[in-house]
């Protein structure tokens, strides 16, 4: 399947709001211990950072805790801090383009982000921000442990592997986070796509390489 077929769908469905009372604030709660649902009930009360003052809804992730890899992102724009949920704009739709390229269906596929709350003015998180957000995601992968990450755009992808190099450098070679090391493809954030439609053969090649280490899809 060619990368040219990657079109935005309409908008999906708006999901039921969610009726549960949300937890205490707990400014001082560890995610070592937490399960996935615990660790979602944490973040959504979470205090750590001045990005909470301005959220809506903090956007957790989505996905199976048996994915087979693990997409993060920057942060939540404004349509995900409205839902709740990642990447459900114009650069999800053409993100869930992507997946079906590849075969794999989005809901197959655990989808988080670098923060959890949408900086201001969609501007890149602060590197405080990013420091105290980073627990959150660390145990998320822990508990996922997908067979791969797929790091989208230079602010994931410098923040995941704590490098200051630009995205064009750190694509097309596999990196690697954490211990046991868990393989990192790093590609072009899909709002960069869209704009840049000339730069999706190369994003195929990330995905491609993707697919072979997870062995994800046809
Ligand atoms: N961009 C991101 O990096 N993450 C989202 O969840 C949405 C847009
Ligand atoms: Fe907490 Fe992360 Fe939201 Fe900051 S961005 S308030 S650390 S969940």
């Amino acid at each position: 399947m060619g990368v040219t077929r990657w079109v935005l769908k309409s908008a999906q469905q708006a999901l039921p709001e969610e009726a549960e009372e949300p937890v205490r604030d707990a400014p001082d709660a560890d995610p070592a211990h937490a399960d996935l649902d615990t660790l979602r009930q944490m973040v959504e009360v979470c205090t750590r950072c001045p990005l909470h003052r301005g959220r809506r809804r903090a956007v957790f992730g989505t996905g199976p805790r048996t994915a087979p890899f693990m997409v993060i992102g920057e942060g939540p724009g404004a349509q995900e801090d409205a839902r709740g949920e990642p990447f459900v704009g114009r650069a999800g739709r053409l993100l869930d383009a992507m997946f079906v390229a590849m075969g794999v269906p989005r809901d197959s596929v655990y989808i988080a982000n670098i923060v959890k709350c949408r900086p201001p003015n969609n501007r890149d998180p602060r590197p405080d921000e990013v420091a105290s957000c980073a627990g959150w995601l660390r145990r998320q992968i822990e508990l996922v442990r997908p067979r791969a990450i797929l790091a989208v755009g230079r602010v994931a992808a410098q923040n995941l592997l704590s490098s200051s190099l630009s995205l064009g450098r750190l694509r097309g070679r596999v990196h690697s986070y954490g211990s046991p090391p868990l393989p990192v493809v790093v590609t072009y954030h899909p709002a960069y796509l869209l704009r840049s439609p000339h730069d999706k053969g190369k994003a195929w090649q990330d995905l491609k390489r993707l697919r072979e280490l997870t062995g994800s899809g046809p």
